[in-house]
């Protein structure tokens, strides 16, 4: 495997960006690939067994595109599909989860919330987490409908987002959390509306810097890293309309875009969605 080759990279929809960005900016020289799955977006309340397909089917994508490694930058899907990803694959595949750890760490009075999807936050991977970090701890959830489809839309700062966050947010609020966890990849685009809503006081943490962190760990481990005269680029793809997704990666990505249309065979899954 050349250490040129490029680093693969998927979410259901664009909140993988938020990773993609600690990845460039930690790692600049690396070429990044990156797929939204926008048709088949949201995973949070999609079954396991789907979630689990359409993962394998993107990552066989990423490496038919020649990926040295690949970063499932989406809490739901790893949560789904890591393991088996790990299982099929050779390539060093990096994951992500809600920061339950560094949370336990920040906090000062023991009370956390984690605003996730309700698959991460029903998957086993989460409650392994807990029983392994929280002990202790008062750990508030929120699985958060309807978040994921407004950032997609680009409304990350709308009424109905506002909306919405007021009354995710409540519950938490209540019960005194100082730390709040954002356990999905999109929701890191809703942090000024999250603060302002939650006031400054309170702590939000979320993965991507660390995932980018433990990606360079791997690659430094394998002797993957990109060489230093090489400039990264991104390429980016998607399941649904490229034409449609254009604008929104532009908004949040600080190079020219180019969206390019998977294969049908990496669209369309024999599983039905339920
Ligand atoms: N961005 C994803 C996550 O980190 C999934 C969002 C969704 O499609 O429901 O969980």
């Amino acid at each position: 495997m050349p250490a040129n080759a490029p680093i693969g990279v998927f979410d259901s929809g664009i909140g993988g960006l938020s990773v993609l960005r600690e990845i460039r900016a930690l790692l600049p020289h690396e070429q990044l690939i990156y797929i939204a799955d926008s048709r088949h977006m949201p995973y949070g309340s999609k079954a396991q067994a789907f979630i689990q397909a359409r993962a394998l089917t993107l990552s066989e994508f990423l490496c038919q595109q020649q990926a040295k490694a690949i970063v499932v930058a989406c809490n739901t899907a790893t949560a789904a599909a890591a393991e088996l990803l790990r299982g099929r694959m050779t390539l060093p595949v990096v994951g992500m989860e809600p920061a339950v750890k560094p949370a336990a760490a920040a906090s000062r009075n023991g009370h956390i919330g984690v605003l996730a999807t309700e698959g991460t936050l029903k998957s086993a991977r989460f409650a392994a987490l807990l029983s392994r970090f929280a002990d202790g701890l008062a750990v508030h959830t929120q699985p958060c409908h309807g978040l994921v489809e407004l950032v997609e839309r680009g409304q990350e700062d709308s009424p109905a987002a506002r909306m919405l966050l007021k009354r995710y947010l409540a519950p938490l609020l209540h019960a005194g959390v100082d730390t709040i966890i954002l356990g999905c990849t999109h929701y890191p685009f809703l942090k000024p509306l999250i603060t302002e809503i939650a006031g400054p006081d309170i702590a939000l943490i979320d993965t991507g810097a660390a995932v980018a962190r433990h990606l360079r760990h791997r690659l430094e481990q394998q002797a993957l890293l990109a060489p230093q005269a090489q400039q990264g680029q991104a390429a980016f793809w998607t399941s649904g309309d490229t034409a449609q997704l254009q604008p929104v990666i532009a908004r949040l990505w600080p190079e020219p875009v180019v969206v390019q249309a998977l294969p049908p065979a990496a669209i369309s899954d024999q599983l039905s969605a339920q």
